[in-house]
Parts: structure tokens; sequence; C-alpha cells
């Protein structure tokens, strides 16, 4: 059996994302270990709805829980996502700040070298933002701006919430790739 993944949903706006990844690593058939923040339910029901996510996971977790399984890495999972990931989790990822499981379990998948990938939203970005995007690169992470691949010519907003859940998914690098790839252009 495959290990699982764990998705993590914090308080950034593109809660649509997290649940497009979710739905897309059900499909390949890996079972989540999901933890949403407080602000992550939050804009999970201002953005997608009350029901989002139900479901879908094997296990959620609270987000207080720093002595569940995915809190060690003596257990095995095939990576994480942080979908979408805001600047304060970003920021506590970047300084090892595992005061809740979602700070934790990132700080884990570092530690053990195995994939993260941050769906880190905000716009515009200050020094703060920067240098914590620089550290988690540094330490192994991949920082993936929920940014629209408009050479695709996406015709709706769901295009786009779903070409950036593919590269998300993608980019943990657990699976074939999902996501429409440029071919060259039409010139
Ligand atoms: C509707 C809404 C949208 C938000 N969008 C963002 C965002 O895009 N990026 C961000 O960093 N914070 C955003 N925030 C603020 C975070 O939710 C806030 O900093 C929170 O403390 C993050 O906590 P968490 O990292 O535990 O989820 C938003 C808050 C709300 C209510």
């Amino acid at each position: 059996m495959k290990p699982p993944v764990i998705l993590a949903v914090t308080g950034a706006s593109g809660a649509a994302i997290g649940l497009r990844a979710a739905e897309l690593l059900a499909e390949l058939g890996f079972a989540i270990e999901l933890v949403v923040s407080a602000a992550g339910e939050r804009t999970l029901l201002e953005e997608v709805g009350p029901h989002a996510l139900s479901g879908i996971a094997a296990r959620r977790h609270a987000v207080d829980a720093v002595g569940a399984a995915i809190a060690s890495g003596s257990y095995p999972v095939a990576g994480m996502l942080v979908a979408p990931c805001s600047m304060r989790s970003l920021a506590a990822i970047a300084h090892g700040l595992a005061d809740n499981l979602i700070a934790r379990a990132a700080d884990v998948q570092l530690k053990e070298r195995r994939p993260l990938v941050l769906v880190a939203r905000e716009a515009p970005l200050n020094l703060a933002h920067l240098r914590s995007m620089t550290a988690v690169t540094k330490m192994g992470g991949i920082v993936l701006p929920p940014v629209p691949a408009f050479y695709l010519k996406p015709r709706s907003v769901a295009e786009i919430v779903d070409q950036i859940a593919r590269r998300a998914v993608d980019a943990l690098k657990i699976a074939p790739p999902l996501a429409a790839a440029w071919d060259g252009g039409a010139h």
C-alpha cells in the first residue's frame, strides 16, 4: 500500500486549490491525512462552502493535535502539500516554529528530506514573506505560488484552480505528471 500524503489547508485565499488537490490525490490512490488551521476553516467556509473536504480524507487531525502520528518522522508519508499556505504558516515553517500540527508535520518533512510543497499565496509580498520563501527553498521545500498558466488560455476560474492543483501535486513527484503542459504553441 502507498504511504499517505499530508494535506494542510491554511488561511490564505485559494481554499478551492486545497479541495481540488485533495480530489486529485484521492484519484491517484493516496490516502490523505488532512489538517485544517482555524483560519483555513474560515477561508474554506467563505470561498468553497460548509462541507468542502468532508469524505475525501482518510484521516482528519485537529490542528493542535501535536501528538498525531504525522507529527513524527517515524510515520511514513509520501510527502506534504500545504494548499493554500498563508504567510503565517509559511513563516512558522521557515523558522522551525513547530507549534501546531501543520508547522510540525512540515518540519518533519524537511528534517526527513521528504517532499514539501507550499502553495504560498499573498500579493504583494513584503520582505518577511520573501525571506521565508528563501529559507524554505534553501531547506529543500518547494514554494509554488498559485499563479495562473495564462499560456494555456484558461476559460474559467475552475480551470485555473485545476491547473494550479495539478502543478502542486506534480511538484511532490510522487506520481506521473497530471498538469497540462505547454506544447510549443501554434507558431
Ligand atoms: C478571507 C480571508 C482571506 C485571507 N487571505 C490571506 C492570504 O491570501 N494570504 C495570507 O497570508 N493570509 C490571508 N489571510 C489571513 C490569514 O488567515 C491569517 O494570517 C491567519 O492568522 C493565518 O493562520 P494559519 O496560518 O494558521 O492558517 C486571510 C484571511 C481571511 C479571513
